[in-house]
């Protein structure tokens, strides 16, 4: 939707700063080429090498192709070396490339030089509300990808967040489809150009871990094409993603690798997919079906390799009738397509890649820093002011917690990753004395008692001589800062958490800590919402971090302060209890064999803000140390648009406190004299801008009127109903500060 970049949005550094512990500037990896080229606007699969395809394919056996299309290691399918074609290799994002796993168990390989740089979650990539800076994570990561030799990419993860318990929310970045895309195309197009293929995941509607192996996923065809799929189709059309990852679940009783419906009519038919599909590991359950249906690639997540659907079974299938050889050569060149473009097959000019540099650590310090959200700060406790402190308290278990490794799935092996206490020592000057106490244990219910080790059950007993400690370290203390939250153990793939409670007793202990120190800071550090009634209730400053890279305790600790103004938007409601969820609120979540959507296109603060639903925090929220004044918002013409028009709108932008600062200028449309079902507004343009203190600028968003379109799913368009919109202004979805209507024809 953004063309070009505009000229506010890029590469500004807000407050003179100095981020990783060199104290370099804040350049990101290719900003200078990202200012003059469309980063939403990949490279599409170039058919150049249809007739070398051909003649290769025409020389393999039919056991060469089944190699080609099936695991035959844990990432990696085999290659036909007497034709110079090699393993397709692929690594684990997205935190960073993963380390190296054994050829055939998931015990890591034990590699020496598999380091890689951490990149934030997801969740911290998304709350940055910044395209350019998911360009820069991708070309990160893919720099790294290449450096270590692989191939395939499987990132970025971008299902919507439909309820906030889903183990992955930390993972995706989203509720709303409109921010997703976003962010999906710039960070695809980014790690191509480094010719390796992104392969997007996991396609489609896997929300929920619980039953993820099974469950069907029974939902309307507005909701998927509106709420779920917009970020694939803009990742395919746009962003040219090489690659896609059928997920585990079931969609209208069949499974997504087995899904003509998805696979065929909708990827290819309809967005023009051109690359391959692979299975998420262990997600292909046939043969015949799934290879039809457009499943190219089964990747599997134990040997025997040669038992795997795609393997000997295949061979078989062909043999007997059941499936075509012209069906297996399909597949086969589409893996090979994709080789061919990633310069694979012919090395010449391909991409170097590069790993662990000081470039990166500042890439992902620049994410870091622009992701963290400022909940609160009624008493102007931040930021912190070094000199005019004598001493601070620093509590908590994620004071010293790291997050590149942890529960169930894919981490990264890296080589630094800072926490908050280890920037605080670095970065505070020697006057004042840092008291630190760890407060609490993370404590686990054992397994042996019926415990699984991932969506797990907590201990949340305080210990009294370690609450003790904090107290008295509070006491003593000019200010106290709680690093509260979660980790990458609490939060994981494969299950999704039992509700919204903090886990290990830190409401109690938050609760004691304020009690101590009225001058207390609670920062969170974790990936997807928590029931914060009892933390917020008398807590002056609330701050949210994320699981946030290699940089992250640096990036954070800037924050606290002030050598960066935060910046940050949540890209999800915080509601103030589970049940106001719509997908709890529905009751509809988690089913059992089959989980119907009830709550349709009103996913996250879509049903909030139809249904009148106070959150505690609300989409796009966030504060800064300054603060925005937005007026004379326009538009370049009010009336007579038509479907292929852009809409501008304009709107000038104060800030009036004392600090420069960026804000996040988002725009959301209503419709309400809709003939159809419409949310109370939605999403339609965002624009970050970095404004000097006390300066105005012009922030200008356009949005293709093809935007505001419904799925209908009558004649099964994309539909611009005619009539008056409503363009809202703000910096939250509940903050509207400035309004303008518009007509279409
Ligand atoms: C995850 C994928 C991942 C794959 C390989 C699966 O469990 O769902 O995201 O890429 O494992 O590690």
């Amino acid at each position: 939707m953004r063309n070009k970049l505009l000229a506010l949005s890029v590469g500004f550094s807000l407050i003179a700063f100095t981020g990783c512990q060199d104290g370099s500037a804040t350049d990101t990896t290719n900003t200078e080429e990202a200012k003059e080229k469309d980063i939403f606007e990949g490279k599409p699969l170039s058919m150049e090498y249809e007739d070398e395809i051909d003649s290769l394919i025409s020389l393999m056996t039919l056991e060469e192709k089944s190699g080609m299309l099936h695991g035959t290691s844990m990432f990696a399918t085999s290659g036909v070396p007497r034709l110079g074609i090699p393993e397709l290799t692929m690594a684990d994002g997205p935190l960073g490339v993963r380390e190296e796993i054994s050829r055939d168990s998931w015990a890591p390989a034990g590699w020496e030089n598999d380091h890689a740089t951490f990149l934030p979650a997801g969740g911290g990539l998304s709350a940055t509300w910044n395209p350019e800076l998911a360009y820069t994570f991708g070309n990160v990561i893919g720099a790294e990808t290449r450096d270590r030799n692989k191939h395939v990419l499987l990132a970025p993860a971008f299902n919507i967040i439909r309820t906030p318990l889903g183990g992955r929310t930390y993972e995706y970045f989203s509720e709303d489809p409109f921010l997703n895309k976003q962010i999906a195309v710039p960070y695809i197009v980014g790690i191509q150009e480094n010719d390796v293929a992104a392969s997007i995941k996991h396609y489609a509607v896997n929300n929920q871990e619980t039953n993820r192996g099974t469950v069907d996923v029974l939902l309307d065809e507005r909701t998927l094409r509106e709420i779920y799929l917009p970020a694939f189709e803009a990742a395919v059309e746009q962003g040219h993603a090489y690659s896609v990852m059928g997920a585990y679940n079931r969609l209208r009783g069949d499974y997504l690798n087995e899904n003509e419906y998805m696979l065929q009519e909708v990827l290819r038919d309809e967005w023009g997919f051109k690359g391959f599909v692979v299975s998420d590991w262990a997600a292909i359950h046939s043969t015949v079906k799934a290879l039809k249906a457009g499943a190219d690639v089964e990747m599997g997540t134990n040997a025997p390799f040669e038992e795997y659907y795609f393997a000997q079974p295949l061979i078989e299938a062909v043999k007997s009738g059941e499936l075509s050889e012209d069906e297996v050569n399909e597949s086969v060149r589409r893996v090979l397509r994709v080789m061919y473009n990633i310069k694979a097959i012919d090395s010449t000019g391909r991409a170097e890649g590069s790993r662990n540099t000081e470039q990166h650590l500042k890439d992902v310090y620049n994410i870091a820093s622009e992701s963290v959200v400022l909940l609160r700060n009624e008493k102007d406790l931040l930021p912190i002011n070094a000199q005019e402190i004598n001493s601070i308290a620093v509590l908590g278990n994620n004071a010293t917690r790291t997050y590149a490794q942890g529960g169930f799935g894919a981490g990264v092996k890296t080589k630094t990753e800072v926490t908050p206490l280890e920037a605080l020592q670095n970065k505070l000057p020697e006057s004042v004395t840092i008291n630190y106490a760890k407060g609490y244990e993370e404590n686990y219910v054992p397994a042996e008692d019926g415990n699984q080790n991932y969506g797990r059950q907590t201990i949340d007993e305080l210990d009294e001589a370690m609450v003790q400690e904090a107290v008295e370290a509070a006491k003593k203390s000019d200010i106290a800062v709680v690093f509260a939250g979660s980790n990458r153990d609490y939060e994981s793939e494969a299950a999704d958490r039992r509700d919204l409670q903090l886990p290990f007793g830190q409401e109690e202990f938050i609760d004691r800590i304020k009690a101590a120190n009225p001058n207390t800071v609670v920062v969170m550090i974790a990936g997807a919402p928590f029931d914060l009634r009892k933390v917020e209730k008398d807590a002056s400053t609330l701050v949210w971090s994320w699981f946030n890279g290699s940089e992250g305790g640096n990036a954070l600790v800037d924050v606290l302060l002030g050598k960066i103004n935060p910046s940050g938007k949540l890209p999800w409601t915080m509601p103030m209890a589970l049940e106001d969820s719509p997908a709890h609120a529905t009751n509809s979540f988690p089913g059992g064999e089959s989980v119907t959507y009830e709550e349709g296109i009103l996913v996250g603060y879509r049903w909030f803000d139809t249904k009148n639903i106070d959150p505690m925090y609300p989409f796009g929220y966030g504060l800064s140390y300054t603060d925005f004044d937005f007026s004379n918002a326009r538009v370049n013409k009010t009336e007579a648009f038509t479907d292929d028009e852009t809409i501008q709108v304009s709107v000038d932008v104060t800030n009036i406190g004392e600090l420069d600062g960026k804000e996040v200028v988002q725009l959301y449309v209503s419709k309400t004299d809709s003939n159809v079902e419409r949310a109370a507004q939605e999403l339609k343009g965002f624009e970050k801008a970095m404004i000097a203190a006390g300066e105005t600028e012009t922030v200008t968003i356009e949005v293709p009127v093809k935007e505001l379109a419904y799925y209908n799913i009558e004649n099964k368009k994309w539909t611009v109903e005619p009539g008056i919109y409503t363009l809202k202004l703000g910096n939250s979805s509940r903050n509207i500060l400035q309004e303008v209507k518009i007509e279409i024809e």
